[in-house]
C-alpha cells in the first residue's frame, strides 16, 4: 500500500472506535440493555421533523444547495438570541457566531485555529474522548487536571494553577460534563478566568449539554464573566437538546478574530453546514418550540430516569461510589472495590457485562487514567424498567464478590 501520513500513523486508535463497537453489539441485540451511548433515544420535536419534510417538498432546490460557510444568517441570529436569553450575553450574529457540523467540527476547527505545535492544552481527567486526537492533530500537548469522585468531580483551582505554563494556550471547560454529569462551580470558573487573563490563554467552554440541566440555578453564567468577551470560546450543539445528533448541527460563539479563523478552516474541511438541518434548527429555535420540548419532554424524561438509576445504584451496588449528575445524562461510577475483589480491570468487566450479562457500559479508563476502575452508565437510552433490570444484571455479575458483606446482606432476600 502507498504510504499513509505520519500524522495519521501517530494517532492512537481512538477509544471512540471501541465505544462504537460496544454500541453496535448493544444495538443489534434487543435483550441487551444499553447504558453505553450518548445519543438521545427520544425523537426530535415534531416541528423539526415536519420542517425537514416541508422543506424538501416546497423548497427542494434551496434546501439542498450550499449556504455560506458560517451558516444561514437567520440561524445565527436565533442562536445569538437563545444565548442572550439563557446566558445573558450578547453576540453579534454577523461576526461572532459560526454554525458547524456538530460540536465535533467546531472543536476541531477551534483547536486548529488556537494552537501551534508545542502549545499546551489543559483538559480534565477523566474527560470527553473527542479532545485527545484533535489536540494532537494540531501538534499541541495535553496536560491533565485530575478530578475525583470524592470531590464530586469538581476541579481544584490550585491544581489547575500548577499546570499552567507559558506554553498554555487553551484550558477546556466541559460543563455539564461527559462522563461525570458534573456542573463546574462558579468559584472555579471565576478563578480560571482570572488565570486566563493573567497568563493570556483561551478558555474553551464545551457547552454541548448546556440545556440538559436538572437544576437551572446550578449552572454558572460563564460567558458573563469579566474577560470572557476576549478569551472565551463557547461551543454548542443541537445533538442533545434537540435529540438530533444525526442532523450534525453545532456552533461556536466568541471573539471575531477567532471566529474568522474557524471559518477559514471550515472552508477547507466542510465548506458549509448541512442546509436542510439548518432549516430544521431554525424551526427548533423559533417561538417556544425548544423551551416546550425541553420542559415537557426532555428534562422530565431524563430526570425520572436519572432518579431511578441513582436509587438502583445505591441499593444494588452499595460498594460503589458516584455522584448524582446535575446535568447531562451520565453516572460515572467508581467500582474499584468490586474490581479489586474480582481481580479485574474496568475494561474486562465491561467486556464480560456485554458478552455474558446483556448490559453495555463504557469502561471508565477510556476517559483518561483517572477513570480507571470506573464505568460510565448513561440513562438516556433506556426506560425506567430496563434501567432497573440493567443495574440488577450488573449487581448479579459482581455478586460472587467476597469482600462486600453489605452487598451480600442486601441481596440475600
Ligand atoms: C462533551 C461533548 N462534546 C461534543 C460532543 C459532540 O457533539 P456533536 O454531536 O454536536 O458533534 C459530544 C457528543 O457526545 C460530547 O459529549
Amino acid at each position: 500500500m502507498v504510504r499513509i501520513s505520519e500524522r495519521v500513523s501517530a494517532l492512537h486508535i481512538s477509544p471512540i472506535r471501541r465505544v462504537t463497537k460496544i454500541l453496535s453489539e448493544a444495538n443489534v441485540r434487543r435483550e441487551m440493555i444499553s447504558f453505553g451511548g450518548g445519543a438521545p433515544s427520544l425523537p426530535p420535536p415534531q416541528e423539526v421533523s415536519s420542517e425537514i419534510m416541508n422543506q424538501m417538498q416546497t423548497n427542494p432546490q434551496g434546501s439542498t444547495s450550499y449556504t455560506g460557510t458560517r451558516g444561514m444568517p437567520e440561524l445565527r441570529a436565533l442562536i445569538a438570541n437563545d444565548w442572550k436569553k439563557n446566558q445573558g450575553t450578547s453576540y453579534d450574529p454577523e461576526k461572532e457566531v459560526i454554525v458547524t457540523d456538530g460540536a465535533t467540527e467546531a472543536l476541531f476547527d477551534a483547536f486548529l485555529s488556537m494552537l501551534d505545535p508545542g502549545d499546551e492544552v489543559v483538559v480534565m481527567n477523566p474527560t470527553y474522548l473527542g479532545y485527545f486526537e484533535a489536540v494532537q492533530l494540531a501538534g499541541a500537548r495535553l496536560k491533565q487536571l485530575p478530578v475525583s469522585v470524592v470531590d464530586g468531580y469538581q476541579p481544584n483551582l490550585e491544581t489547575a494553577k500548577a499546570l499552567i505554563s507559558d506554553k498554555t494556550r487553551v484550558v477546556v471547560l466541559l460543563s455539564p460534563d461527559n462522563p461525570t454529569g458534573r456542573i463546574v462551580k462558579s468559584d472555579f470558573t471565576e478563578g480560571l478566568m482570572d488565570l486566563a487573563t493573567d497568563h493570556d490563554f483561551w478558555i474553551l467552554w464545551d457547552s454541548t449539554y448546556r440545556d440538559i440541566v436538572y437544576d437551572a440555578k446550578s449552572q454558572p453564567k460563564i460567558s458573563e464573566l469579566p474577560g470572557a468577551n476576549e478569551r472565551l470560546l463557547s461551543i454548542g450543539s443541537f445533538s442533545k437538546e434537540a435529540s438530533s445528533p444525526g442532523l450534525r448541527i453545532g456552533y461556536a460563539l466568541g471573539p471575531k478574530g477567532l471566529i474568522d479563523g474557524i471559518e477559514k478552516i471550515k472552508q477547507y474541511t466542510s465548506l458549509a453546514p448541512n442546509t436542510l438541518s439548518q432549516y430544521a434548527m431554525i424551526k427548533f429555535l423559533q417561538g417556544d418550540v425548544k423551551e416546550r420540548y425541553l420542559k415537557t419532554i426532555v428534562l422530565p424524561t431524563y430526570q425520572s430516569r436519572r432518579d431511578i438509576m441513582s436509587r438502583m445504584i445505591t441499593e444494588f451496588l452499595p460498594e460503589s461510589n458516584t455522584t448524582k449528575p446535575e446535568g447531562a445524562f451520565y453516572f460515572f461510577v467508581d467500582i474499584r472495590r468490586y474490581l479489586r475483589a474480582m481481580h479485574m480491570a474496568d475494561e474486562q468487566l465491561s467486556e464480560r457485562l456485554l458478552k455474558e450479562h446483556g448490559v453495555a457500559v463504557i469502561p471508565g479508563s477510556f476517559f483518561g487514567s483517572q477513570g480507571k476502575g470506573h464505568v460510565r452508565l448513561t440513562f438516556v437510552s433506556e426506560p425506567e424498567d430496563r434501567i432497573e433490570t440493567g443495574i440488577k444484571r450488573i449487581a448479579s455479575a459482581v455478586s460472587h464478590l467476597a469482600t462486600a458483606p453489605a452487598f451480600r446482606r442486601r441481596n440475600s432476600g
